[in-house]
């Protein structure tokens, strides 16, 4: 048996922009992503018998292949033409489910690149992508990670500059929010106001943290149902209240973040917050 142990970084969306619908049912985006230090752990044991499963030790995850993790693992060794049998997934998951914080694709990201590793098939990002891609649409961008632009349904990726240092407190408050039943509000949706995503692209070229709060903006909170918008909006006046120089929901929902220059005031946002929720992190990008 071999194993190893990786980190799976969660993301954030700086900017979430939808250009329209597509044939095939999915819809063109335009995305602004950002990954943070709020991580999975994730460790691969090749061999271990069982065949391909996951272990979260939290009930309401599956194991099987409708978990990210194993999904990937299947892709992986579809696409290398790989004959191994067994392989247990053990993800010790920190990032919330369901959050609009990429979870489960970075977990199907880090297999993907695990088992390049352990198995020597010497793939690059890329190509690592490109099998990602067929698992879901932000895996691809979880492969790469770090700030990047993210375009297509997801798949077309441009590394932008990183983000100058800051802080990024994360609040998911108790609620789930269904990403396709979102994506079918838009679509019936008449609002079309949308992020200044390349004033976002300047301003992360420039190293301009105010300018990258000013622009931090989601389509979909326009799109959320009354009781949803209200906690939504609530968070986001409470990062503000907290010296935020930005907030918005991150992807589908419902994790709010809020970005910071100073880690007294982040630290302060966090102690607001979690008098009323309890999943609230202080994170920095990574
Ligand atoms: O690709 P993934 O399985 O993550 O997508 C989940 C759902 O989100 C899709 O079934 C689709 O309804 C919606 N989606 C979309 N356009 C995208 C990405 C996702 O409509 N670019």
């Amino acid at each position: 048996m071999s194993s190893l142990t990786l980190q799976a970084p969660a993301k954030v969306n700086l900017t979430l922009d939808i250009l329209g619908s597509r044939p095939d049912g999915y819809h063109e985006m335009d995305m602004v992503m950002q990954s943070v230090s709020l991580s999975d752990e994730v460790t691969l044991d090749l061999g271990f018998p069982g065949g391909i499963r996951a272990e979260s030790g939290l009930r309401f995850l599956p194991n099987d292949k409708n978990n990210l993790a194993v999904a990937a693992a299947l892709a992986f060794r579809k696409a290398t033409g790989q004959t191994w049998q067994d392989l247990r997934i053990r993800l010790n998951k920190r990032i919330p489910v369901c959050a609009g914080t990429a979870g489960g694709s970075s977990d199907a990201a880090a297999v993907l690149r695990g088992l390049n590793h352990l198995t020597n098939a010497g793939l690059s990002d890329r190509e690592l992508s490109v099998i990602g891609q067929t698992v879901g649409s932000d895996v691809p961008y979880c492969v790469l990670g770090g700030t990047a632009l993210a375009r297509g349904r997801g798949e077309i990726l441009t590394p932008l500059p990183s983000l100058p240092p800051c802080y990024i407190v994360l609040c998911k408050p108790a609620f789930s929010i269904s990403t396709p039943v979102l994506f079918r509000a838009w679509d019936r949706n008449k609002h079309r106001l949308h992020p200044d995503t390349r004033g976002m692209v300047d301003a992360l070229g420039t190293s301009d943290l105010m300018g990258i709060g000013r622009r931090m903006f989601n389509v979909f909170e326009a799109v959320l149902t009354p009781h949803q918008r209200r906690e939504i909006e609530s968070i986001k006046l409470s990062l503000i209240q907290s010296g935020a120089l930005g907030s918005a929901m991150s992807g589908s929902g419902p994790t709010v973040l809020g970005l910071f220059d100073r880690d007294t005031l982040a630290e302060d946002a966090v102690h607001t917050l979690e008098a009323t929720y309890s999943e609230v992190f202080l994170t920095r990008p990574v």
